[in-house]
Order: C-alpha cells, then sequence, then structure tokens
C-alpha cells in the first residue's frame, strides 16, 4: 500500500508523515512537495520525495504514478485552490488511485466561513469523479491562535466579533493523527468525518486560557465585524486580511466552527488535545 501525502512539507503535512511513520514503514509513503530544498528532513526519513506543484498536471501524473492512495492537503493559495485541487484529483485519477481522503473544513454545504466556497467545490468535483474519497472536514487548528496569543501578551485582551459563538479547535498533530488513521485504515471508514476537539470553548473561555498560559490577565474586548475589521486596519493590517479574519469572526457568532461531534477523538482512540497544552507550548 503507497500512500502519497501532498503539501508535505507544510505544518500539517510533515506531522501526517511522521503519523504514517508511526504506523507503517517508509516505503509506503511518497511526499509530494513543490520544493525539493524544504523536502529534505522528509527525504532524511527514508520517504520518496516527489516533485510537482498543484498548478503543474503532468508533474502531478509523474509524482502520483503506482500509488493506491492520496491524501490531498487543501492547498494555501487563496483563490486559485479549486484548479489546483482539481489537477491533483485528475492525475490521481489518471493513475488509478483506490482512494482519495481531502481535507476540507467543516459542515461545508451550511457554513459561511470565508474559505469555505473552495473546500465545497473541491468536494463536489470529486463527487462528480466518482472517484473513491474520504472528507476530513478539518475544524480551525489551536495553532491558529498563536497571533491571539502574541496579541493578549502585549495589550491584555482578545479582540473579537465571534459573540458567544464557540470554537471546536484541535491540534494540527491531532487532525495528522486522524488522516493517517483514515490512510492505514484495514476496515470500513466513513465517507465523511467532521473533524474538531472535544470542547468547543467560547471568547471568554479563550480569555481565562490566555490568562493561565501568560500568568496574568486577558479580558475579552468583544466588538461588531465592523468595528474589528477598522482596528485591525488601524493596527497596520491591509483590509483584505482585515475583512477576512472580522468574516471568520461573523461566521463563528454564527456556530459555524461550534461542532463538537467526537469524530476526532474517536479516529484517535484518545481525547483530543486540550487548548491550553497548545497554547502553552506556542508561549
Ligand atoms: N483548519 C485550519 O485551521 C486551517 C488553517 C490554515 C490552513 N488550513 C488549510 O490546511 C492546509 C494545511 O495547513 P498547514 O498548516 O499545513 O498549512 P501550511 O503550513 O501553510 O502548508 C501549506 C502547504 O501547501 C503547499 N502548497 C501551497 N501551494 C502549493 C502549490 N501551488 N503546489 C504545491 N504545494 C503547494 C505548501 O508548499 P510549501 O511547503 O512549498 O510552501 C505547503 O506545504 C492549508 O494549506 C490550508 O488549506 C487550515
Amino acid at each position: 500500500m503507497t500512500i502519497a501525502v501532498t503539501a508535505a512539507t507544510g505544518h500539517l503535512g510533515t506531522l501526517v508523515v511522521d503519523a504514517l511513520l508511526a504506523r507503517t514503514t517508509p516505503d509506503q509513503v511518497v511526499a509530494v512537495v513543490r520544493d525539493a530544498a524544504k523536502a529534505e528532513p522528509l527525504a532524511a526519513k527514508g520517504v520518496a520525495v516527489r516533485l510537482a506543484s498543484y498548478d503543474d498536471p503532468d508533474a502531478l501524473k509523474s509524482a502520483l504514478a503506482g500509488v493506491d492512495q492520496v491524501l490531498l492537503i487543501s492547498g494555501s493559495e487563496v483563490g486559485k485552490r479549486v484548479q489546483q485541487h482539481r489537477n491533483v484529483i485528475d492525475a490521481a485519477i489518471v493513475n488509478g488511485v483506490e482512494r482519495i481522503v481531502y481535507t476540507s473544513a467543516p459542515q461545508p454545504e451550511t457554513s459561511t466561513l470565508p474559505v469555505v466556497p473552495e473546500h465545497l467545490a473541491t468536494e463536489q468535483y470529486l463527487a462528480e469523479t466518482g472517484v473513491e474519497h474520504v472528507l476530513l472536514r478539518n475544524n480551525w487548528y489551536h495553532e491558529n491562535y498563536a497571533q491571539a496569543l502574541e496579541a493578549a501578551r502585549q495589550t491584555g485582551s482578545v479582540l473579537t466579533s465571534a459573540a458567544e459563538g464557540r470554537v471546536a479547535s484541535a491540534a494540527r498533530a491531532d487532525y495528522a493523527e486522524a488522516a493517517a488513521a483514515v490512510l492505514t485504515a484495514t476496515g470500513p471508514v466513513k465517507p465523511v468525518y467532521e473533524l474538531s476537539g472535544d470542547i468547543a470553548w467560547s471568547q471568554d473561555e479563550l480569555a481565562s486560557t490566555l490568562t493561565d498560559v501568560l500568568g496574568s490577565p486577558v479580558t475579552v474586548a468583544q466588538v461588531t465585524p465592523e468595528e474589528q475589521a477598522a482596528i485591525l486596519v488601524e493596527a497596520g493590517l491591509d483590509e483584505g486580511t482585515a475583512g477576512f479574519v472580522a468574516a471568520i469572526d461573523a461566521a463563528t457568532a454564527k456556530g459555524d466552527l461550534a461542532l463538537a461531534n467526537g469524530d476526532l477523538s474517536a479516529l484517535i482512540g484518545r481525547p483530543t488535545t486540550p487548548l491550553v497544552e497548545t497554547l502553552r507550548r506556542l508561549a
């Protein structure tokens, strides 16, 4: 069984390769990367490294030759990803892969998160092709709150417009372990996993966790999405990024990140890593 992991040099990809190596042997793992130099640590672990950009259909076809399963880790170039993901899916199908596993976003059919349309379009393309596939709908990473941690260190507050919306985030390593569990499963797997942390926390709980981690009081500054975007622009963010952050909080307020259904802990066979643990490591 040969398993290819795309974006293997990314934060998640690197953790997936490690999680696969804990469950299988290096000769069964292919790291598909666009930057050979960045992949040197992966090559040192004994996995095959094959070069292909998501923008290069021919290179992707060569990179996925002889592969049984592909983990397609969603790309990071927002706006280009639907075509890029199609390129990977087409290359996998040409090579006759048995299954594609795709890292998607939570509940994309109903979510208002601004990142969702590209994930939904990729899911729809997978369905159209008829290829066997598994959707790993990853909720937010705990690591996304590294910036909130730094801001809280500087200002003593968490700026948010998420109101009472909860976030069922989980550590990247937990999602990586879940991906490896699906890719190496010998029994049946579900077609869709809504992967998230066991606990969906509120902004007040985030602030109290940051208070613990930093050892100094952190409070919540609740504002409207418009106020949030304006404050972020004032602080030096470009308007697009500020609007993006505010749109994520608006979706959070609607509950788009709140689902904590136990799919992730069931796959990894243990409770998910608590937010406080990841924030302590980041601090
Ligand atoms: N759930 C969440 O909270 C969350 C947060 C952020 C992102 N995401 C999504 O999850 C994915 C994985 O997360 P991550 O933390 O591992 O992100 P990351 O560290 O930024 O990694 C992104 C990976 O995508 C690769 N990539 C980007 N464009 C590519 C292209 N044109 N061709 C080939 N590879 C390309 C990058 O290659 P290089 O290593 O060469 O740069 C990198 O390996 C992200 O790409 C994004 O879609 C989810």
